[in-house]
């Protein structure tokens, strides 16, 4: 087994603790994190002996006036341990800045989660590859500079994860060509050792992850994982992928 890791982000599925209870089992594997919706994460969490339990976002204050958010402190009192932070539809449609990340990725570390903070251009002119490269890395360069802004200790590097989820490509199938793909994943690790010092960054792909594709991420030593979503719903496309990441 080699040490890549899978995350199954749910986002808002299923509908019912029950549905998420069932499908947790189904994919309880070691190296893989499950990150249900808020509500399942503690039933989630008690039935996992392989996984870890992730959560799809979390505020930056431990407690206090803040209605219908939830502290790290409180996902780690579940059996949290991975918080994917920074999602595009989070960015998209709840307007989350890089300021409001930014704070998130510090106090989740403190806390002691692992983050998994997404980053990932909006769009890509397929006809002019070149000069589009170079836009999507200033726009992933500029959203990793901010979004890690004074978050300075050495230690609270080993907790972090980026994912490079290409806007267009989330949710679309239509996923970004390998190739292409780990071109920015080779540059994100350029910046964090350039910039944040840190040699032994972790870097998963995510965008229209399936069954079919996956193999031909995972071949590269650079991408350390995966981050599904769609695919991560169906446990038995998921085991699939699960086997072809791990027994490869
Ligand atoms: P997708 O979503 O696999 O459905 O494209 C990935 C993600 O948004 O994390």
């Amino acid at each position: 087994m080699n040490n890549k890791l899978l995350v199954a982000n749910w986002k808002l599925n299923p509908l019912s603790q029950k549905k998420a209870v069932d499908l947790a089992k189904k994919i309880d594997f070691k190296n893989v994190v499950v990150a249900p919706p808020f509500p399942f994460i503690e039933e989630v969490s008690k039935v996992l002996r392989n996984a870890d339990t992730g959560a799809q976002d979390v505020f930056w204050e431990e407690k206090g006036a803040d209605t219908g958010e939830v502290s790290p402190a409180m996902l780690k009192s579940v059996g949290v341990k991975y918080v994917i932070l920074g999602h595009s539809e989070r960015r998209r449609i709840l307007k989350e800045t890089d300021e409001m990340i930014n704070k998130k990725v510090k106090e989740a570390i403190k806390a002691g989660l692992k983050v998994i903070l997404c980053v990932g251009e909006p769009k890509r002119d397929l006809k002019n590859k070149i000069y589009d490269l170079r836009k999507a890395k200033k726009y992933i360069q500029n959203q990793l500079e901010s979004d890690l802004k004074n978050i300075l200790n050495r230690k609270s590097y080993l907790s972090l994860i980026v994912a490079y989820e290409p806007i267009w490509a989330i949710g679309t199938g239509c996923n970004d060509a390998p190739a292409d793909a780990v071109k920015i994943i080779k540059f994100i690790k350029e910046i964090l050792s350039s910039k944040f010092h840190i040699l032994d960054s972790k870097v998963l792909y995510g965008g229209s992850v399936n069954a079919e594709n996956i193999a031909d991420y995972m071949k590269y030593k650079e991408i350390y994982g995966a981050l599904v979503g769609g695919a991560s719903l169906n446990a038995t496309e998921f085991k699939k992928m699960i086997e072809i990441v791990f027994k490869a």
